[in-house]
């Protein structure tokens, strides 16, 4: 039986919304489930991921081959921070659960402000252990943002099963 896809992932793909002709960077994508649910809305765009675990990289590639195949979605081993793009820039860039933003993410952030376009977004998911951890991640967040080069646009709460879902969406100040 097919896994059920996170509710997390499902809610980023539908928050994230992406215009058919959307260039994409996802950041830290794991097995690259939420890779599969994007490119299905994209026609000409495009979606370049990064994970540091090679072997999260094998995963999400194995699970998108068909997608990698036609050059849709890209798949590089990579730390944000180090990472070479090649001079490529993007429209949308995300990352589900990656604890970096919330800690310290000023080489991170410094990097995604050179990925970003200047009409660009930045949306930022978390899914906390526990429900109480929410409140307090979206204003570490938000804080860590605005002292890194990006504004704060837009705070989300919603519920995601017992769980309790944060996305923080950021344009280049
Ligand atoms: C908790 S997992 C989340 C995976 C996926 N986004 C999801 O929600 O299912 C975090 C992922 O981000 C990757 N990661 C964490 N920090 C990273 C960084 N600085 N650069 C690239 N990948 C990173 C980890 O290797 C891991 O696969």
């Amino acid at each position: 039986m097919a896994d059920k896809t996170p509710e997390r992932l499902e809610w980023a793909a539908a928050t994230l919304a992406p215009g058919p002709a959307d260039h994409i960077l996802e950041v830290g994508c794991g097995h690259g489930v939420l890779l599969s649910l994007l490119a299905e809305r994209l026609t000409t765009g495009t979606i370049t991921a990064i994970d540091r675990s090679d072997k999260m990289v094998a995963a999400a590639r194995a699970r998108n081959a068909g997608h990698i195949a036609s050059g849709k979605i890209a798949i590089r081993q990579a730390e944000l921070a180090s990472a070479d793009f090649s001079g490529k820039t993007f429209d949308r860039i995300l990352a589900v659960n990656v604890n970096v933003f919330w800690l310290k993410p000023a080489r991170e952030l410094a990097a995604l402000r050179r990925l970003i376009d200047a009409e660009g977004k930045l949306f930022l998911f978390f899914e906390p252990p526990s429900p109480a951890q929410a409140e307090p991640i979206a204003e570490k967040l938000a804080a860590n943002l605005e002292a890194n080069g990006f504004r704060v646009a837009h705070k989300t709460f919603i519920v995601l099963g017992s769980a309790q879902g944060v996305c923080i969406v950021a344009n280049p100040a």
